[in-house]
């Protein structure tokens, strides 16, 4: 098993160009099960979830072909609209086959995604979602069987914002016959460069980026090409172990806009942010200032950074309150960081961080991809080697996380 050791104290110090996003390039890749025509998709991350969103795709018999960070897709002859429970249970994201299946198939049959490390996480309301576009719902032996002759377009009031089911209905209202109309729809950055590329595809959209998206229903969809936007979660992770070490970072091809309340959490601890160009440059000189949070979907604090505030907190000058809203479940890097020296209490849904002079290396285990992420900004600062275990999760979604560490100085190495 595959190991990260770091020695920390090292402050960041550099350039770092920010990836594509994970989660803007997952469902972008599901987009093109929508037609028969090929796809060529840019600025593509080389990370698991992608490798496995390929794995699915082509498991259905659609042809791919890849080349470093370009992914040309050609659905044009599916064989089976399934994805099966092997690969959907590592990737929850795998759920984004069944709107564009149901859709252009008129039949999916998609395994359940089963428990996750954090929390509950159902997919409720893909499902209601797509039963008032009309289609038949079953769930049989941990399979969600969804049929339909042709979807139709419908006004639909989701009650809890959700991405990914934005996202599915979304893709599947695009081949629905009629308007459909999605309230209290995610706002994300990535429910939009999806839309982009599904206008590019010839779909009818408008509101994105906004709670209610409209969605005029279109016979089929053809080819495009599309770039995906870059990672605003990396790039935020890369700002924070930058602020934590007391660095001087800048980040190239940089999401400018859809960072805001990181930005404006990192300034409140002290730090230095500027952008220049698609550039953001940030300077910590001090010991950090405690920040206290609460996340929401977006604009507000991404739950996919809180993790990684908490280690910044667990350095910083003062006790920051941190509380998670989205997921239950989601503070098990609370206890890896506990083993570093952070003091950290956990009160229902708020973890209450009170900052110490310096953290001391020790061996921590990741639990999920963020928390992970926490780990690898607490162990950067932290005196002597830490060692991380079950990096895979890590791999999920950052690329090559040591070789972009160590541009930027740190002293980092991948050991088995
Ligand atoms: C997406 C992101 C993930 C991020 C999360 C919240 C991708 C691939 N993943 O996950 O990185 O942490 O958004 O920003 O884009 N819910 C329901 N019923 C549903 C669906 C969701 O009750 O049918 C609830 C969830 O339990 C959770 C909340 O809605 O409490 C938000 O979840 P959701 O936005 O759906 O998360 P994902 O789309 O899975």
């Amino acid at each position: 098993m595959q190991r990260l050791s770091i020695h920390g104290g090292v402050p960041l110090s550099g350039e770092v160009r920010v990836a594509g996003a994970k989660n803007a390039a997952l469902p972008i890749l599901a987009a093109a099960l929508l037609t028969p025509e090929p796809m060529r998709i840019t600025n593509v991350p080389e990370l698991n979830d992608v490798r496995t969103m390929i794995a699915l795709l082509e498991r259905m018999g659609v042809a791919v072909r890849r080349e470093a960070h370009a992914v040309e897709l050609d659905a044009g002859r599916v064989a089976e609209p399934f994805a099966p429970y092997e690969l959907v249970k590592t990737m929850r994201a795998s759920i984004l086959a069944l709107g564009p299946l149901t859709a252009r198939f008129g039949e999916a049959r998609v395994s359940l995604p089963g428990g996750c490390a954090i929390g509950e996480r159902p997919v409720d309301l893909h499902i209601r979602g797509l039963e008032a576009m009309g289609a038949k719902v079953a769930i049989e032996s941990g399979y969600i069987h969804a049929s339909a002759s042709r979807l139709k377009g419908a006004r639909i009031s989701m009650n809890t914002v959700t991405v990914t089911g934005t996202e599915n209905l979304m893709m599947a209202a695009c081949l629905a016959d009629g308007r459909t109309v999605l309230e209290n729809a995610a706002r994300e950055p990535e429910v939009v460069d999806l839309a982009r590329c599904l206008v590019a595809m010839g779909a009818r959209i408008r509101g994105q980026g906004g709670d209610v998206i409209e969605i005029e229903g279109v016979e089929r969809l053809s080819g495009a090409e599309h770039s995906v936007m870059p990672d605003r979660i990396e790039a935020g992770t890369f700002l924070a172990a930058a602020a934590a070490t007391r660095g001087d970072v800048t980040l190239t091809h940089a999401p400018l806009g859809s960072l805001d309340a990181v930005v404006d959490k990192l300034r409140e601890a002290g730090a230095r942010v500027e952008a220049q160009g698609d550039a953001i440059r940030l300077r910590m000189g001090e010991r950090p200032k405690a920040v206290s949070l609460r996340t929401a979907p977006y604009p507000g604090f991404p739950t996919d950074m809180q993790a990684q505030f908490i280690a910044l907190n667990a350095v910083a000058e003062g006790t920051a309150f941190v509380t998670e809203t989205i997921f239950e479940n989601r503070f098990m890097h609370v206890q890896e960081l506990r083993r570093l020296g952070a003091h950290v209490e956990i009160e229902g849904n708020t973890a209450v961080v009170h900052g110490v002079e310096r953290l001391a290396g020790a061996t921590v285990m990741a639990t999920d991809l963020r928390a992970s992420a926490s780990l690898v900004i607490a162990a950067l600062v932290a005196e002597g080697e830490t060692l991380i275990d079950r990096i895979y999760h890590l791999d999920r979604g950052y690329e090559h996380i040591e070789a972009r560490l160590a541009q930027l100085g740190a002293r980092i190495a991948r050991v088995s």
